[in-house]
């Protein structure tokens, strides 16, 4: 099936709330296991950027797996990274962890260059793809592990809808239309392929790693 495009930002109160308080245990722990297995050169110390964090969840999973870490996370969505501050609140890292509002490609951080950058569901949000892969090699350091996950677009429409109920189907109403929605915008593996040629990123591989999810890891080139 044709890519279908959704807005790019999460900006909703009600949308953010649903999204902030789905279950995500799964494929967030995935996350942390694929970076823990896929980046190794990451020393385990050193500023580590999540684009487009969303409530932070996984920005709060990398800080406490790696205790010597620091880790901004940035998003476009106001509304999100409200549940993002209130998660940090009670987390006590705050000496390690900082979120901040921006969109991409348009963003300013607090730090040039970043040790690893990750991105989970962030992809298939993203009208112009291209704008990931340019501000990885922007912020990212020479050699700079990446790890991205997203959802893999499915063959047909109706596939995409036995996924969500498969793994949102006690989900309230706006979670399940978003999460169709978010299958029916993603990318196939050939078509990101293609996005890190262009981008000079051919190095870094993708596979899937789940039934919905692929991932894109590797190191950026050292110059
Ligand atoms: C599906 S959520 C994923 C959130 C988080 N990474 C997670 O795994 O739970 C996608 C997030 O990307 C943000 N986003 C979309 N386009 C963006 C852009 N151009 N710049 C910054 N954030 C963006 C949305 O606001 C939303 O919070």
């Amino acid at each position: 099936m044709d890519r279908i495009l959704e807005p790019e930002l999460m900006d909703d109160a009600d949308q953010a709330r649903a999204y902030a308080e789905a279950d995500f245990e799964e494929p967030n722990r995935l996350f942390v296991e694929l970076f823990r297995d896929k980046c190794p050169a990451y020393p385990g110390k050193g500023a580590m950027l999540d684009l487009g964090c969303g409530p932070g969840d996984i920005v709060l999973r990398l800080a406490h797996a790696f205790p010597r870490s620091r880790v901004d996370g940035v998003d476009g969505s106001a509304a999100m990274l409200r549940f993002a501050e209130s998660a940090l609140s009670t987390a006590g890292l705050d000496n390690r962890v900082r979120f901040i509002q921006g969109m991409l490609p348009e963003l300013a951080l607090p730090e040039d260059r970043y040790q690893a950058i990750v991105s989970n569901s962030l992809l298939h949000h993203l009208h112009r793809p291209e704008v990931l892969w340019q501000t990885i090699c922007r912020f990212g350091d020479d050699g700079a592990q990446v790890l991205v996950m997203d959802l893999s677009r499915p063959q047909t429409p109706e596939r995409a809808m036995e996924i969500v109920e498969a793994y949102a189907g006690e989900e309230p109403l706006v979670l399940k239309t978003d999460f169709y929605n978010s299958l029916r915008a993603a990318f196939e593996p050939a078509e990101i392929r293609l996005q890190l040629e262009k981008a000079g990123l051919g190095s870094l591989q993708v596979a899937a790693v789940s039934d919905r999810h692929l991932a894109v890891w590797g190191r950026l080139p050292t110059s």
